[in-house]
């Protein structure tokens, strides 16, 4: 009310016609005006507001830019991919990619290498691997076992009569069929692995039925040439591998 009071004073002294005596309907005017004046000032107030409130907005946005602008940025520009630049990335890659795979593949020589190095047998392996026997140490009709990768070996100097007997025999009557020049290098020389093929026992030289060995466990009788001949075993005495250097017997 005091405030509608001071418009209507302010309407009437910036009139300058107006006057003391006004009628009703003058004075209705009056109030009529003033109040429109004073919508419109409230109208211009808020929209004076509205612009004050977004000249604010600006306001405080551009002063965070201009805290952002003092921030120095690097310059990542030099790290830009350069147009055209597909063909030296490949070829890059590809270069890459072929350094990787020498690098893997001398890797995997070096350790294939170093397995087989380490699991080959070592030279004191190997000169067990082979038994050298003094053939001239063996007289005529003798028998001599030596051992030989932890087995038994026969050796035998068989006399001319021996090797007549050997060649006796029908083979084809013979369980495991072998002439007796199947089984020697040298018809004086007979050598071989002095474990029975029945049950693994090492038979006895000089004995049995056929006048070479005897295998006691079962009875398997061996002849002169090693071949069974009566009893369980199923085989002939196995013959190793062996050679003859000048006067030696290498067996291995
Ligand atoms: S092991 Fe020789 S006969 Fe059985």
């Amino acid at each position: 009310m005091a405030s509608l009071a001071r418009t209507f004073a302010s309407s009437l002294s910036k009139r300058t016609y107006t006057s003391a005596s006004a009628s009703a309907p003058a004075l209705k005017r009056f109030y009529s005006i003033a109040v429109n004046n004073k919508e419109e000032e409230q109208k211009n107030r808020n929209a004076s507001g509205l612009m004050n409130k977004s000249l604010n907005t600006i306001s405080s946005q551009s002063t965070m830019q201009m805290r952002h602008n003092t921030t120095n940025i690097p310059d990542f520009s030099k790290y830009k991919k350069v147009k055209n630049s597909g063909e030296a990335s490949r070829t890059f890659t590809y270069m890459m990619i072929g350094a990787t795979g020498l690098v893997s593949a001398a890797g995997a020589q070096a350790t294939v290498t170093d397995f087989l190095a380490n699991m080959s047998a070592s030279a004191d392996v190997l000169a067990l691997a082979k038994a050298e026997v003094d053939m001239s140490a063996i007289p005529e009709g003798k028998n001599v076992t030596i051992k030989w990768r932890g087995k038994p070996v026969f050796i035998r100097h068989r006399t001319d009569a021996e090797i007549a007997e050997a060649n006796e025999v029908q083979v084809s009557s013979l369980r495991d069929p072998q002439t007796d020049a199947e089984r020697v290098k040298d018809p004086h020389w007979l050598v071989m692995l002095g474990v029975c093929t029945h049950l693994g026992c090492v038979p006895i030289g000089e004995a049995g039925d056929f006048g070479g060995w005897y295998c006691p466990c079962h009875g398997s009788h061996y002849d002169i040439s090693g071949r069974i001949r009566q009893g369980p075993a199923p085989l002939n005495l196995e013959i190793p591998e062996y050679s003859f250097q000048d006067d030696k017997l290498i067996i291995g």
